[in-house]
C-alpha cells in the first residue's frame, strides 16, 4: 500500500488491528486511519491495541459494505489506501462459543457480528434439503453435498457444532490425514451466514471509487471463490473499454480505472506458513487507481 505521511487509509476488516497498526506506523506521524469491523469483540480489542494512535484513528462497528457512507461521515472524499483481509479472524476461530470451529462444541452461530440476519442453526434447521445441498456444494465445493444435506435434514433440529460434526461424520467418515470431513460444510455455512461473497461484490466498486489517483486497494482472500471475484473485478477495471465495432464508433469509451500491481497473487513464503499455518491459502492482490 506504500503508506505515507498525512495519507488517509481504510482497514475494512480491522480484526485485532494488526494491519491497522502497520499502516499507522508507516504513515506516522500524521497518517489517518478509518477502521471497520462488524464484530464488537474485535472492535473492542482493536480499540485497546490501537490506543497509542488516538487522534489518528476513527473506528466504527460497521460492515465494509457501508464504506461510501462511512467515508461520507468523515467527509473524506478520496483515500490513499484500503485493505480488506477477508473471512474470519484467528480470534473468532479460537473462541469456541462463536461456533466457527468444528473442533469445539458450541451453539451453531457463526455470525461475524450481530447484524447478520441468520445463524448457522437457522440455516441448517430451516433450509430445504435442496437449498442446503446447493449451498454446501457451491460455497464449500463439497462433492458429497447431497449426502450431507440429506443426513442433516433427517437428523434435525441441530443446535450445536458437535451435533453437526457427528451427522457429517456419519455419512462422510474420516479418512487418514485428509482434511476433516466437516471442513467444507462449516466453510459453506459461514460464507452463507455472513453473505461473504455478496459483500465482496458490493464493496469492491465502492473501494475503487473511493481511491484518489495513485491510491491502492489491497485484498487478501482465503479461498478460490473469494479470489475469483477479486481477480475478475480487478481485470475488468484494469482494461480500456472500447465500443463494440458494430456500433461503428471506434473511440475508447472508458479508460482503465486501475492498474494491477501484481498480475499473479502474492502468496506467503514457507517461513511465514511455518510461523502461521493459517496463512497457507492466503492470496494478496493489489490495484492502483490510475
Ligand atoms: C482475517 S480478519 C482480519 C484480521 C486483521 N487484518 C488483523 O490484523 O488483525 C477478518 C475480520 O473481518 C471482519 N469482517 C468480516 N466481514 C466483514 C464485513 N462485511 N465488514 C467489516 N468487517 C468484516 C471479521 O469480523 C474479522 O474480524
Amino acid at each position: 500500500m506504500q503508506p505515507r505521511r498525512a495519507g488517509r487509509y481504510v482497514d475494512g476488516t480491522l480484526g485485532a488491528g494488526g494491519h491497522a497498526r502497520g499502516i499507522l506506523e508507516a504513515s506516522a506521524p500524521d497518517g489517518q486511519l478509518l477502521g471497520l469491523d462488524v464484530d464488537p469483540q474485535a472492535l473492542a480489542l482493536a480499540r485497546k491495541n490501537l490506543a497509542p494512535y488516538e487522534g489518528r484513528i476513527h473506528l466504527a462497528q460497521a460492515s465494509y459494505t457501508s464504506l461510501s457512507t462511512q467515508l461520507a461521515l468523515l467527509q473524506w472524499d478520496a483515500v490513499d489506501g484500503i485493505v480488506l483481509d477477508l473471512g474470519a479472524s484467528s480470534m473468532q476461530f479460537d473462541t469456541p462459543e462463536r461456533g466457527f470451529s468444528f473442533m469445539h462444541d458450541a451453539p451453531l452461530d457463526m455470525r461475524f457480528g450481530p447484524h447478520a440476519l441468520m445463524t448457522a442453526a437457522d440455516l441448517v434447521n430451516k433450509y430445504s434439503e435442496r437449498e442446503l445441498a446447493d449451498l454446501i456444494y457451491q460455497y464449500g465445493e463439497e462433492r458429497e453435498s447431497r449426502k450431507i444435506a440429506r443426513a442433516i435434514v433427517k437428523a434435525r433440529p441441530l443446535h450445536t457444532t458437535r451435533e453437526l460434526v457427528a451427522v457429517i461424520e456419519s455419512v462422510s467418515p474420516r479418512r487418514g490425514d485428509r482434511v476433516h470431513p466437516a471442513t467444507r460444510t462449516f466453510q459453506a455455512l459461514r460464507i452463507a451466514v455472513n453473505e461473504e461473497l455478496a459483500s465482496i461484490e458490493e464493496v469492491l466498486p465502492q473501494a475503487v471509487a473511493a481511491l484518489g489517483t495513485g491510491g491502492r486497494l489491497a485484498v487478501i482472500s482465503f479461498h478460490s471463490l473469494e479470489d475469483r471475484i477479486v481477480k475478475d473485478f480487478f481485470r475488468e477495471q484494469s482494461k480500456d473499454l472500447v465500443n463494440p465495432p458494430y456500433e461503428r464508433i471506434y473511440e475508447v469509451e472508458r479508460k482503465a480505472i486501475v492498474k494491477e500491481i501484481n498480475r499473479k497473487p502474492i502468496t506467503p513464503r514457507d517461513e511465514e506458513i511455518k510461523d502461521n499455518p493459517r496463512a497457507r491459502s492466503a492470496k494478496l492482490r493489489i490495484v492502483e487507481k490510475t
